[in-house]
């Protein structure tokens, strides 16, 4: 008992040091020599957003492995800047993932974006966290970083990356960065998405395989309606030659994304700082986000940032964890950030009184407590509601950060390192052994303050 009490058992029912080493093991067991896969079964290849999440942990076990996950993801950066979503191993069999490099083929509809030659990729994107993720393995090990001159070489592909989204994805002309596809936001099959996606034809289900329902259960998976939806809108896009200009049937304003993207314009910031370059045009993209984001995606009713369809141009009636992330924004003015505590601690996510933060509205008709993005708690979400939570620094938020770090802590451990949780019970759902799950417990575990 001792023992378990000295190592933090008391706070989070594992013990740190056995936790430590088994999210270690899941990320040396997912590394494939040049990054991480997700999963070794259902996720293949190198993902966007999860290798930067990857990176956040890693720089506790390798701050050397950490730059390089980043740069090897970074090296398929398309001309036009876009980071695409999927980074393909091509020595991974085809048929691993649908849709995989034949579906997209980058290298030959994206050419004359400056999709490169030498590496197949998706051609949407993700959230835009790999600014942050960059400053924060910079900073795990700073020498190691000027040594191997990391930041010199990924601030210009960083600042191209955030330029392709602020001029490429504001397809509404206020200011914020559009989605085109439900996976972009990460948040695939969220109940936030159905009424935009309500619009697109459904791709003919027998025009393709679903390869992830031989790894997961169907009922912790998107449904085919959506699948087929999901298919349609890649296609199309791929079929304009990845055309950021042409119409699109599926365009929305996310909070989370534009959230992500503000939160890593500041990290920029301090990276075009650190190698002696100029933090203003980051810094004054930032404001102007924070500005769009306060003006165009609040919904004061409700008490939580929305998604404006683009479509319709209206916010969308819903609540989903994508409108609590604006609390990771640096400097977000008190009233937003005191409203998001109530919604976030209210019956709709019941921080304090669920497993983590549930994907979406507890009390919403479309909540599934298993089904993906669709009621499930995951962890790089809670991870960056803790961060918010810590940053926003008062004796409230403190002790919301603390116990939801303990949340996580447990729940990785008790779900073998889970996708995601069922956030009335803590039911590990999707797959196991998943990399950011890992990584971000590592992170929670290391609990570096000086970070924020
Ligand atoms: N998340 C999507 C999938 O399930 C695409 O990135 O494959």
């Amino acid at each position: 008992m001792t023992t378990l009490l000295q190592s933090g058992a008391r706070d989070t029912g594992c013990d740190h040091g056995r936790l430590r080493a088994a999210a270690a093991s899941v990320l040396l067991g997912n590394w494939n020599g040049t990054g991480t896969v997700p999963s070794r079964s259902l996720y293949p290849h190198q993902w966007s957003w999860d290798s930067a999440f990857v990176a956040i942990g890693l720089r506790h076990l390798s701050p050397r492995r950490a730059q390089q996950e980043l740069e090897w993801l970074l090296g398929a950066q398309w001309a036009d800047g876009r980071i695409p979503h999927i980074v393909f191993n091509p020595a991974v069999p085809a048929g691993a993932y649908f849709p995989g490099p034949d579906f997209w083929r980058s290298s030959a509809a994206g050419g004359h974006r400056g999709a490169p030659a030498f590496a197949e990729t998706s051609g949407i994107v993700q959230p835009p966290v790999h600014a942050l993720a960059a400053w924060l393995v910079h900073r795990a090990d700073p020498h190691e970083s000027v040594r191997r001159g990391f930041l010199p070489r990924l601030a210009p592909k960083l600042d191209a990356w955030h330029r392709y989204l602020a001029g490429h994805r504001d397809l509404g002309g206020h200011g914020l960065a559009a989605i085109i596809h439900p996976w972009e936001p990460g948040l695939d099959n969220s109940p936030c998405w159905d009424a935009p996606l309500a619009r697109v034809t459904p791709a003919a289900e027998d025009s393709y395989r679903r390869v992830d329902l031989d790894h997961s259960v169907a009922a912790d998976r998107p449904t085919d309606l959506d699948y087929a939806r999901y298919v349609r809108l890649a296609r199309d896009y791929r079929d304009s030659g990845y055309d950021d200009a042409a119409p699109h049937a599926f365009r929305v304003e996310d909070p989370g994304f534009n959230s992500l993207l503000i939160a890593a314009e500041y990290a920029l910031a301090d990276i075009l700082r650190a190698v002696g370059g100029d933090p203003a045009p980051a810094l004054e993209r930032a404001e102007r986000l924070t500005a769009a984001l306060t003006t165009r995606l609040w919904d004061a009713g409700r008490g939580i940032f929305a998604p404006r369809d683009l479509g319709s141009d209206r916010l969308l009636p819903v609540a989903g964890v994508n409108g609590l992330l604006p609390l990771a924004v640096p400097g977000l003015p008190s009233a937003f950030t005191d409203a998001l505590v109530t919604t976030a601690t209210g019956e709709r996510f019941g921080l304090g009184r669920t497993h983590m933060v549930p994907s979406y509205d507890l009390t919403g008709a479309a909540f599934d407590a298993n089904r993906y993005w669709r009621g499930p708690s995951w962890f790089n979400t809670a991870w960056l509601v803790h961060r918010g939570l810590q940053a926003a620094g008062t004796p409230v938020t403190r002790r919301l950060a603390d116990d939801l770090r303990a949340g996580v802590l447990r729940d990785a451990w008790r779900s073998g390192f889970a996708e995601y949780v069922n956030p009335h019970t803590g039911a590990g759902r999707g797959i196991k052994d998943f990399s950011w799950t890992a990584a971000l417990a590592l992170d929670l575990l290391a609990g570096q303050q000086e970070d924020l």
